[in-house]
């Protein structure tokens, strides 16, 4: 079996890192210049591993194998949150570098071909996995078309600005490939607290948005007598209260929402607000619960404008996420390098957090394995995860690799 260089991996996890590195963590939005520049350095180091290496119009790095036969896809994105951890994304594109490197020193599989990927804008500074919905045909042009980030920057001209404006767009060539695989780390608790070293992941959480725009009257905060309001923002903290009394009697076991961007115009003390927005997001693995809640959206609304003060308007804030599962066969094979590796010590588990391989798995066989979170934190700049805990994934993850390549070449279409 391939032997993974810990060293290697986590020199250039760590170099990775130092590409926008801010206090702990990281700043590498989508097309920033730091986003570009750790793209460019991506693709370089995919080079020297010998890979066809090409940054796409949309920012996609590909390294492609120059190995015949059946393909394994793996990566990640290098793109971070505004203010985002070190591993979130990078471990996975990292470890898609060392796993071709390791599989070309082996003698047993020097011959298997391994692409190598980091996605483009997986944490929705304009599209929620904008990388693997260009290359996969399902980034509309509408969606790509009114694509502005919070700061009000068109996608159109960060594209323009990154230097990919009329750059060819890769499209993912399904017939190459036997499958993806994602490695990533948890983004939560439960393998720490279980003591597990690897999740197997079985399923995706879907996702929905909703935004709310409030409009009431503009009025002095000193002379407009309570009766007589109609502030923007009062209305829009009685929606978020009453959601977050209402959206439990619909949720199951693992829904989860979140309202985490607002904002209340003209924001000053002494006005009452005339105009205010709020982003409700909602994740569940699978469809009931959503549909639940966005019938407690719509009854709620409808109920507060019936009362004729502050109107609400509500409209989808992003296109859906669905709910996806897992690949079982290519999950087994990640189970089997798991259990060589850490025997007894890893977990099928579903993932809250949603990622490219959601997108990919529309096309491809697609898997991901989760590493542990140190303390369950991330998209936060405290996110970490333990060396020997990096090293093990990836080592498992060269494994599975090369288990699902021999499979696939040895008898086309069998996993
Ligand atoms: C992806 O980063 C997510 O928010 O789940
Ligand atoms: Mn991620
Ligand atoms: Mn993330």
């Amino acid at each position: 079996m391939p032997a993974i260089d810990p060293e290697r991996l986590l020199s250039d996890l760590r170099h990775l890192r130092s590409i926008g590195a801010q206090d702990r963590g990281v700043v590498r939005p989508a097309f920033s210049a730091a986003d570009m520049e750790a793209r460019r350095w991506l693709k370089k180091r995919y080079e020297e591993t010998g890979l066809e290496s090409t940054i796409d119009g949309v920012g996609n790095v590909l390294g492609r194998s120059r190995n015949p036969g059946k393909a394994l896809l793996v990566g990640s994105h290098s793109d971070t949150q505004p203010t985002g951890g070190w591993l979130d994304g990078a471990l996975g594109v990292i470890y898609g570098l060392e796993v071709v490197r390791a599989l070309a020193a082996d003698d047993a599989t020097r011959t298997l071909a391994v692409d190598a990927v980091s996605f483009q804008d997986e944490e929705s500074r304009f599209v929620g996995c904008l990388g693997s919905r260009s290359l996969t045909g399902t980034l509309s042009p509408e969606v790509e078309q009114g694509a502005v980030d919070n700061g009000g920057v068109r996608l159109a001209d960060a594209l323009r600005e990154a230097g990919l404006a009329g750059v060819p767009r890769l499209r993912l060539e399904a017939a190459r490939y036997a499958g993806f695989v994602e490695a990533h780390i948890e983004q939560g608790p439960d393998l720490e607290d279980t003591g597990r070293k690897i999740g197997v992941v079985s399923s995706i959480v879907g996702l929905r948005g909703i935004r709310f725009v409030f409009r009431g009257q503009q009025n002095h905060a000193g002379t407009t007598m309570m009766a007589r309001r109609r502030d923007a923002a009062t209305t829009l903290y009685e929606l978020a209260h009453r959601i977050n009394q209402e959206f439990p009697k619909a949720a199951g076991e693992r829904t989860v929402w979140t309202m985490g961007r607002l904002r209340v115009t003209p924001n000053a003390t002494s006005i009452v607000p005339g105009y205010a927005d709020l982003d409700l997001q909602f994740r569940d693995a699978s469809d009931a619960p959503l549909d639940a809640c966005e019938r407690i959206v719509a009854r709620l609304v409808a109920e507060i404008n019936a009362r004729g003060g502050v109107s609400i308007e509500a409209t989808p804030s992003r296109t859906p996420i669905p709910p996806t599962r897992m690949d079982a066969g290519l999950q087994e094979h990640i189970a089997r390098a798991a259990e060589r590796h850490a025997p007894g010590k890893w977990q099928h588990m579903p993932s809250g957090a949603f990622h490219d391989a959601g997108f990919i798995a529309a096309s491809l066989p697609s898997a991901m394995l989760f590493i542990p979170s140190i303390g369950g934190i991330s998209h936060d700049f405290a996110e970490d995860s333990r060396d020997e805990d990096i090293v093990l994934g990836c080592q498992v993850l060269a494994d599975a690799a090369a288990s699902i390549l021999a499979a696939a070449n040895a008898a086309p279409g069998v996993q």
